[in-house]
């Protein structure tokens, strides 16, 4: 079987292609390499590539960004995923593609499922659920993946920003009124090969680590293991933000926005494994020889 990575350069498709590299036989595409935008491009280079399965981890993922730089937002988002399953559906290929919990206004209290409506309060929600949509429209057992709070070695997110402040300050803070859940790339990489297989039968499915938290219970987790791992901080505990203090956000941004993982266990027999175990297993293998 042969698979092709898009967005290797990123958070999650840098984690993909170094889980995978060893055992699979794998090519991938950096921006650099492969620029999403350039959608003739796309079509020849992959077009002539032979595969069975093509993963999309690349996309426009500033959310700030997406609402000053729409058209971009959505060439990238939303029309390139399009293209793609286009190009997959040309050889039988299978797309797996990733989208976000941004879909969703974020207005239930209860986890969402695939089945609920989504709808979108940002243009990068708006352009990803565009990119879903096209990519289902191909009608071929294409999936979309979405995912949340992304975190993992290959790029810094939330999870090292806040490290970092506690490195140098004694007082540091977090967003306590907006939930979702921490998800490990690793996980993410742990659990995807099972969908590999062109027979699976395509469409959404959501996946993030067990539970939920806030921006600053994510934090003070981070702070307890990273204390428990020995990694010295000057902060031990996180105060709490408002999401309304929060002025120099441009985009909206969904206050619950937690994915509900049932059809994922119902589909593979599996469970994720809690967030603060993922968080916890991150710092001791990234941060405690620090
Ligand atoms: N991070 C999260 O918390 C989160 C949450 C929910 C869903 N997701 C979804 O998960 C997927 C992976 O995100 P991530 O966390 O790995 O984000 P990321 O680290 O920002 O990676 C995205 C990659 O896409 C590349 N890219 C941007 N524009 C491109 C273009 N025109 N052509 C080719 N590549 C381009 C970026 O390259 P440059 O950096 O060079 O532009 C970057 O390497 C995305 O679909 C995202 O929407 C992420």
């Amino acid at each position: 079987m042969k698979i092709v990575i898009l967005g290797v350069g990123g958070r999650l498709g840098a984690a993909l292609l170094r889980e995978y590299r060893e055992k699979r036989d794998i090519a991938g595409f950096n921006h650099a390499q492969l620029d999403l935008a350039s959608l003739d491009d796309v079509r020849q280079r992959l077009g002539a590539m032979n595969f069975d399965v093509l993963i999309n981890a690349a996309a426009f993922t500033n959310v700030d960004a997406c609402e000053t730089e729409r058209d971009r937002a959505f060439l990238i988002n939303a029309e390139a995923p399009g293209v793609l399953a286009e190009i997959c559906n040309a050889k039988d290929a299978k797309l797996i593609h990733f989208s976000t919990d941004y879909v969703f206004d974020g207005e239930k209290r209860a986890p969402y499922t695939e089945e609920d409506q989504a709808n979108p309060i940002s243009f990068y929600g708006e352009s990803k659920l565009v990119g879903e949509r096209n990519v289902l429209a191909a009608e071929n057992g294409h999936v979309v993946v979405r995912v949340s709070w992304v975190f993992g070695p290959d790029r810094p997110s939330f999870i090292d920003a806040m490290i970092k402040r506690a490195q140098q300050d004694e007082k540091i803070d977090a967003v306590s009124d907006k939930f979702s859940t921490p998800t490990y790339t690793h996980d993410i990489a742990g659990m995807l090969p099972q969908f590999f297989d062109r027979g699976g039968e395509g469409g959404i499915l959501h996946f993030a680590n067990a539970g939920k938290c806030s921006w600053q219970e994510y934090a003070q987790w981070t702070l307890d293991c990273c204390r428990n791992a020995g990694v010295p901080l000057k902060a031990k505990t996180v105060d709490t933000l408002k999401l309304s203090e929060m002025k120099n956000w441009i985009a909206r941004r969904p206050v619950y926005s937690v994915l509900s993982t049932v059809k994922y266990t119902e589909l593979t027999g599996a469970a994720p494994r809690a967030w603060r175990e993922a968080v916890a297993d991150y710092i001791t293998r990234f941060y405690s020889k620090k």
